[in-house]
């Protein structure tokens, strides 16, 4: 397969990643890293220093990686291999320790190189993100050059998350924080940009005199084996929601940005936040649906799933799906549900986005059904627009709905690159549009705490389901009281 285009010119950087040697960094960010490498998107120099407590040198990281790592990426030159381990360095450090020696070992690595660009990677929790900013700046290793890329969660709720960000805003100026939702690094989801603001023929009927509804879904077959101690704190709300699935409502729904440039098109996006219609105490009844799934058949349920602690009073609270009606209070969508739903263990891992257009107004043939347009991001990223066609044949007319299909994996030769490819690429360009800026995380936070409140108020438990299908009752009832329903039940 031939090489993405490189994301405009390379920049050389040292990248020091807190939580280097983490489940993140060995999964995610470094086979990126080195995917970036093998593209020639990383300049000669660049380094990747690792920051963890693991107390390794230089040579036991690099074997660390090679043992770790190599097996999921594509090594077709061992001397593009090699080259990337050289890249990597490591230091010891902890948190809360301004003392320890490891901030002195990383101030020595980085300063022969005082005019690169640094960027510094909270792959930890975000408990640590404060601390470890001051730490930084304490240590007078950050330089007007400098960035500062942060992982999710971005808090609990809206004061832990202004919280995090006044004390990293402390330290650096916003303009040098990313924000990392990684859905906004997923190819389709940059194409719906270019697929509604690079085409003409969508925009006239983009609105509700048009669309009936829209679904957005994130489903996965994964459960939540050894995360109990973060999911019991999280739930499907905070983890999918305030973030990933929110991030895609905006996209669909932002007005046309004058520009494609980093503040245009997070300036139309924060309006769609605070265009959100709040979820207030009782209507959380009405317009949200909890589950939590119960072992079926081979799969546990999330009570019994195994390597986690012992389940508490929290864990029976945890909604492991979640389905919302959210409603966008203003000109082109009042009036048209967008319907959010993300859920583990269900029967398909498939995240998509279903815009579903209105009835002809008057139908002379029997049998049609309304147009609808699927973004479809993972698997097997493409476009699809269902239209009517008629049945090849004799006699009667009859109506069958057939895709109009884009594969981007049949269309296009190249590589499609894994989110994160995109995002580090972006972030060691210096390039912001991709990432959340602070006013984007509070408005968000700011539609999801009320829920929260409202699920904390009631006696009630999530709705039980079965490992393995998508969902509980209340999630169908959510679309089938309006007439409507999830889109794969009409496939
Ligand atoms: C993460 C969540 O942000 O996204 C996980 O914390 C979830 O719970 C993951 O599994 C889903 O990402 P993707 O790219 O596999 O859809």
């Amino acid at each position: 397969m031939s090489t993405p285009p490189a994301a405009g010119p390379v920049h050389t950087a040292d990248l020091v990643v807190f939580g280097g040697t983490g489940d993140l960094s060995m999964r995610k960010l470094l086979p990126a890293l080195y995917h970036c490498d093998r593209d020639g998107r990383l300049s000669p120099e660049t380094r990747v220093i690792a920051m963890s407590r693991g107390g390794l040198a230089d040579a036991d990281f690099r074997g660390k990686v090679d043992a770790e790592v190599r097996d999921s990426v594509p090594v077709d030159d061992p001397a593009v291999w090699q080259r990337f381990l050289g890249r990597l360095h490591h230091v010891s450090v902890d948190v809360g320790a301004a003392n320890h020696p490891g901030w002195h070992h990383l101030a020595e690595l980085l300063a022969p190189h005082e005019e690169r660009d640094r960027v510094f990677y909270l792959a930890s929790p975000p408990r640590t993100f404060g601390p470890f900013c001051r730490e930084l700046a304490e240590a007078g290793l950050v330089t007007p050059r400098s960035r500062v890329v942060l992982e999710k969660p971005l808090g609990h709720d809206l004061p832990s998350a202004q919280r995090i960000n006044d004390e990293v805003g402390a330290i650096f100026d916003e303009r040098q924080i990313f924000r990392i939702d990684h859905y906004l690094g997923k190819e389709t989801v940059q194409n719906l940009l270019v697929l509604r603001f690079a085409n003409a023929f969508l925009e006239p009927i983009w609105n509700s005199l048009w669309i009936d509804h829209v679904q957005i879904t994130a489903a996965e077959t994964v459960g939540t084996p050894g995360r109990r101690g973060y999911y019991d704190h999280a739930g499907a709300l905070r983890d999918m929601v305030q973030n990933h699935l929110l991030q895609l409502l905006t996209l669909t729904a932002m007005e046309p940005p004058a520009r494609n440039d980093r503040e245009a098109i997070r300036d139309e996006k924060v309006k769609v936040l605070q265009a959100l219609r709040p979820i207030v105490g009782t209507e959380a009844d009405r317009f949200t649906v909890r589950g939590q799934y119960v072992g079926a058949g081979d799969l546990p349920g999330y009570l019994d799933e195994p390597g986690s602690t012992p389940p508490t009073e929290s864990s029976r609270r945890v909604e492991t799906f979640t389905a919302i009606r959210a409603e966008i209070r203003n000109w082109r969508w009042a009036g048209v549900p967008f319907y959010l739903r993300t859920g583990k263990r269900m029967p398909y891992r498939r995240s998509e986005i279903v815009v579903q257009f209105k009835d002809v107004p008057h139908s002379i043939f029997p049998g049609g059904s309304p147009n609808r347009l699927v973004l479809r991001l993972q698997p097997e990223e493409g476009i699809e627009l269902h239209l009517m066609a008629k049945e090849p044949g004799a006699g009667e007319v009859t109506l069958k709905p057939v895709p109009m299909a884009l594969s981007f994996g049949k269309t296009f030769t190249a590589r499609v690159p894994e989110a994160y490819e995109r995002l580090l690429t972006d972030v060691l360009a210096g390039n912001p549009t991709l990432f959340m800026r602070r006013d984007e995380v509070e408005a968000a936070w700011r539609w999801i705490d009320p829920i929260l409140d409202a699920w904390r108020a009631t006696p009630a438990l999530p709705e039980p389901y079965p490992a393995g299908t998508t969902g509980p009752a209340g999630a169908h009832e959510l679309l089938g009281r309006s007439g409507r329903a999830w889109h794969e039940e009409e496939l």
